[in-house]
């Protein structure tokens, strides 16, 4: 995809399509009233005919209009004047770049009506096009035999209005870059357990690292034991799968700089194990990896836009299944910390791998920690699909997280994180248990995992709820890596 701003006159742009917006009682936007008034008012004959209200969302498709270089104009519903805000800009771009994508048009221009600057500014404008664009035309990597579609038209857009182009360009330039590794995400994600295994998902990051210029270590299982990560093996160990403890670095810095580390949950595939889960929607724990993915995706970024600093990411693979060596209720694993820890349900699993992956991270002195896990059901009992769950022991990491969620429109929301939740976890045969009851369970789960991470910076986001979609859109949304791309942009300009 090219992309650029236009400034100057609407009607005499060399693009294929218009991008204008209309509000809801059929009231002409600024840059539509341009358009109108260069072929002649066809606009507003139309608009009095009744043709086209404006509601949120609503598209429709003019040809051949005179007065006017470009072949299309597409009119926008934007809603209401009074809502016009970032949010209903958003959804009115991807409404719009839907549409076009229906059609074989390969060029437009954008000319939605502005919301107020500090709603949307020209960095944000320009981010918003290519990122929004990025995930309206991915394409699910599918294994359907039919005849495929043709690739989509589009391939050049022009973003606008704009005060300055520097800013807005900077932007687009940004949202791409954040489109295509929510892309990397998805693809992955998205993909079949029996294709993404551990081992296939540790060679998918090595073939990343090297288009990227990634550093990276992939330990299989003897170098994992040698780690002494009892408690990912023991949620590996009812798997013929084997595990997959992956390392990437990008050193963007010269200067030696205490890494941020992210370490990622690649559970391929969650079956429960031995406390199996039930089978309505169990095809859905092929997602259960997202967070591994996430990290590798966050580290393509970073590397894609050469960002001066110095990152870290794990990702753990394994797969989580009930076979005759698998681990059972009430066993007890010890964690590369050394602390024991006594397995009472093995759906639990999430938080045994991370906790040796938290472990790990120990040793590169981190500036912060992130870890980002599909991690509980209780998380999304919480919060639903439209906030991740974050909690962490720092709390100007987890402001950082909850700016960087709003600012990039894939937002977090803060749950406690507060001693008193430390008693649901005690156990009688070792440090602790690994589930602490059904009562606040996506904060009891966050509890064990600060037993692993005491004296670190760190934050935890847990995304059970928003890394994939349920239903007749089944499949992986991308998220959190534009949360995860703005704070490593925010944490490279500071
Ligand atoms: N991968 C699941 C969490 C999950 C549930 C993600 C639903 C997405 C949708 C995790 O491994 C799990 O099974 N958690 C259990 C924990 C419980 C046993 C304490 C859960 O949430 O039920
Ligand atoms: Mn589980
Ligand atoms: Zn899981």
């Amino acid at each position: 995809m090219e992309f650029g701003v236009w400034t100057g006159g609407l009607p005499t742009l060399s693009v294929e399509c218009l991008v204008v917006g209309v509000f809801e009682e059929a009231e002409l936007g600024a840059p539509a009233r341009t358009v109108d008034a260069a072929c002649g008012g066809r606009l507003k004959k139309l608009l009095a005919r009744g043709d086209f209200a404006g509601h949120a969302g609503e598209t429709l498709l003019l040809a051949d209009l005179p007065g006017l270089k470009a072949s299309h104009v597409l009119l926008t519903g934007l809603g209401t004047r009074k809502q016009w805000q970032r949010k209903a800009w958003r959804k009115a771009w991807v409404s719009a770049a839907s549409a076009l994508n229906r059609t074989r048009i390969a060029s437009c221009a954008v000319a939605l009506d502005r919301p107020d600057a500090r709603q949307l500014d020209d960095y944000y404008l320009g981010r918003a096009v290519a990122e929004l664009v990025g995930t309206v035309l991915y394409r699910v990597n599918d294994l359907k035999t039919g005849r495929k579609p043709p690739p989509p038209a589009l391939r050049k857009i022009l973003a606008g209005p704009v005060r300055k182009a520097a800013p807005a360009e900077r932007g687009l330039t940004h949202g791409a870059a954040v489109a295509a590794a929510m892309n990397v995400q998805r693809d992955l994600a998205n993909l079949p357990a029996n294709v993404c295994t551990p081992t296939y998902l540790a060679e998918e990051a090595r073939a990343l690292a090297k288009r990227h210029g990634l550093s990276i270590k992939v330990l299989d299982e003897a170098a994992i034991r040698r780690e002494k990560m009892g408690c990912l093996l023991a949620v590996s160990r009812g798997s013929r799968q084997a595990p997959r403890f992956i390392v990437l670095e990008y050193q963007g810095t010269k200067k030696e700089q205490a890494p941020l580390v992210l370490v990622g949950k690649g559970v391929t595939f969650d079956s429960g194990g031995i406390s199996l889960k039930d089978p309505p929607g169990m095809d859905e724990m092929k997602f259960d990896m997202s967070g591994a993915a996430a990290v590798i995706a966050a580290l393509t970024l970073a590397a894609q836009l050469r960002l001066p600093l110095h990152v870290v990411g794990l990702a753990a693979a394994v797969e989580n299944m009930p076979g005759g060596n698998a681990v059972k209720p009430g066993d007890i694993a010890t964690s590369a910390s050394g602390q024991t820890v006594e397995i009472l349900n093995t759906d639990a699993e999430g938080r045994l791998i991370l906790a040796d992956a938290l472990h790990y991270a120990r040793r590169f002195r981190p500036a912060a920690v992130v870890d980002i896990a599909t991690l509980t059901g209780a998380c999304v009992i919480a919060l639903g699909h439209h906030h991740s769950g974050v909690m962490g022991s720092d709390e100007g990491l987890v402001h950082e997280l909850l700016e960087a969620g709003r600012r990039a429109d894939d937002r977090c929301w803060q749950l406690p994180l507060t001693e008193e939740y430390a008693e649901q976890l005690k156990s009688n045969f070792a440090d602790f248990a690994n589930v602490g009851g059904r009562d606040g369970g996506a904060i009891t789960a966050a509890t064990f995992l600060a037993k692993f991470t005491q004296g670190l910076a760190w934050a935890h986001l847990d995304v059970a709820g928003t890394a994939y979609q349920s239903g007749p859109a089944k499949g992986s949304t991308g998220r959190p890596t534009p949360l995860l791309a703005e704070f490593l942009l925010r944490r490279a300009a500071r």
